[in-house]
């Protein structure tokens, strides 16, 4: 699947932990131009996984996605996304006309996510807490193209997540 992207835009990835949000991020897109709440976690408290630095890792967050999009830089957001008022806090962020969001859903079911997390290296998340997020993503399907996203990408199986190339669109 081809995805079109407008280049001075927002992308929110969004998906549960293990969907592949990170790996898809980094496969797609240069380092500086992804804003990952685990990132900036461990750079408040030398753990991503530390959930008592969320808030400050949030407000980090919003302030350097805020920044790049007024200087026209793509930013893309990996964080798991699922929550609409964190979507509504971001979309917030884009000036309408100027800098419109795209979503990009790593829709792939629990036992794929848990199993990913099953066998990763580092950090891994609860079967509980993917099956959370799962419900809060299914939940929010049908109204995303509502919440003020431009495009919204939905990719249900990871050969379609593996297939998918990005086309920058100059806006
Ligand atoms: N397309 C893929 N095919 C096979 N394995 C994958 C793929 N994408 C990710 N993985 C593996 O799944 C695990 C989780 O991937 P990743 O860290 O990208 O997920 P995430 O959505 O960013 O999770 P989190 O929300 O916890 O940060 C990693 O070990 C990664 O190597
Ligand atoms: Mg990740």
């Amino acid at each position: 699947m081809l995805l079109t992207i407008p280049e001075r835009g927002l992308v929110l990835l969004i998906g549960a932990s293990g969907s592949g949000k990170s790996t898809f991020a980094r496969k797609h897109f240069k380092t500086t131009e992804i804003v990952s709440s685990d990132a900036l976690r461990a750079a408040v408290s030398d753990d991503e996984a530390d959930q008592s630095a969320s808030a400050d890792a949030f407000q980090l967050l919003h302030l350097i996605v805020a920044k790049r999009l007024r200087r026209g830089r793509l930013t893309v957001v990996d964080a798991t996304n699922v929550q609409a008022e964190l979507r509504r806090s971001l979309l917030h962020l884009t000036e309408p006309g100027t800098a419109p969001a795209t979503a990009i859903v790593l829709n792939l079911p629990v036992d794929v996510c848990v199993a990913r997390n099953e066998s990763r290296p580092d950090r891994r998340v609860r079967r509980e807490v993917i099956e959370q997020q799962t419900r809060d993503l299914l939940g929010s399907l049908p109204g995303l193209a509502q919440e003020g996203f431009q495009h919204v990408y939905v990719l249900d199986n990871p050969q379609d997540i593996d297939s998918a190339s990005i086309l920058r669109q100059p806006s």
